[in-house]
């Protein structure tokens, strides 16, 4: 028990590395804040033009979440695994780093996903690759893969699947904005301004 504590404490931690806001200072950038939705993800990095660094910052924050389950999986067990991912998500949705105002938590969650089951997060990556390449829109392409992960999760490791409903929940939550400006028809394409 002290170990899958420590585990998830360690998980949390490594969620909360904002690695927008990193690579946004190492590059350069800005106030990634003061930058498009002001949000810290790739997505809002790419905003600024930069592709190398909203490449690292997918890159940091998938490779997080994959990091936290992998080193659960080694040091605890299987069992410890799903609890990792979420706290390394709720981690970057809410980093002490930050005073808790993290991100949307897209690229955290795919890369949990990878780890806990490959094939179930090669699925959600397809989900927001497809949609992304048909509507240039990078939340709806996150909302489209949230809500295909459960569906996904009870055929491909229906041991995942209330763990894809409680994260897609929560990624649905924190896309209150990009909800209301996809219904005006507002929400900017991938790369735009
Ligand atoms: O990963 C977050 C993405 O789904 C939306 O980002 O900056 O357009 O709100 P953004």
């Amino acid at each position: 028990p002290l170990t899958l504590l420590l585990v998830a404490a360690l998980a949390y931690l490594l969620g909360s590395i904002p690695f927008g806001i990193v690579m946004a200072r190492l590059f350069g950038l800005g106030d990634l804040r003061k930058v498009g939705s002001g949000n810290i993800g790739a997505t809002n990095v790419l905003r600024t033009g930069n592709k190398p660094a909203a490449f690292l910052t997918l890159l940091g924050d998938a490779g997080k979440g994959g990091a936290a389950v992998l080193l659960a999986r080694a040091l605890v067990g299987e069992d410890a695994a799903q609890l990792a991912g979420l706290m390394a998500f709720l981690g970057h949705c809410f980093p002490v780093f930050l005073r808790f105002h993290g991100g949307k938590g897209v690229a955290t969650f795919l890369g949990t996903l990878l780890a806990l089951s490959f094939p179930l997060g090669l699925a959600a990556c397809l989900m927001w690759a497809a949609t992304a390449a048909v509507a240039r829109i990078s939340s709806l392409a996150a909302l489209v893969a949230a809500i295909s992960a459960p569906v996904w999760a009870l055929w491909l490791q229906p041991s995942g699947t209330v763990f894809c409903i409680g994260l897609a929940a929560l990624i649905f939550y924190r896309h209150k904005a990009n909800i209301r400006r996809i219904r005006e028809g507002t929400e900017p394409k991938i790369g735009q301004k």
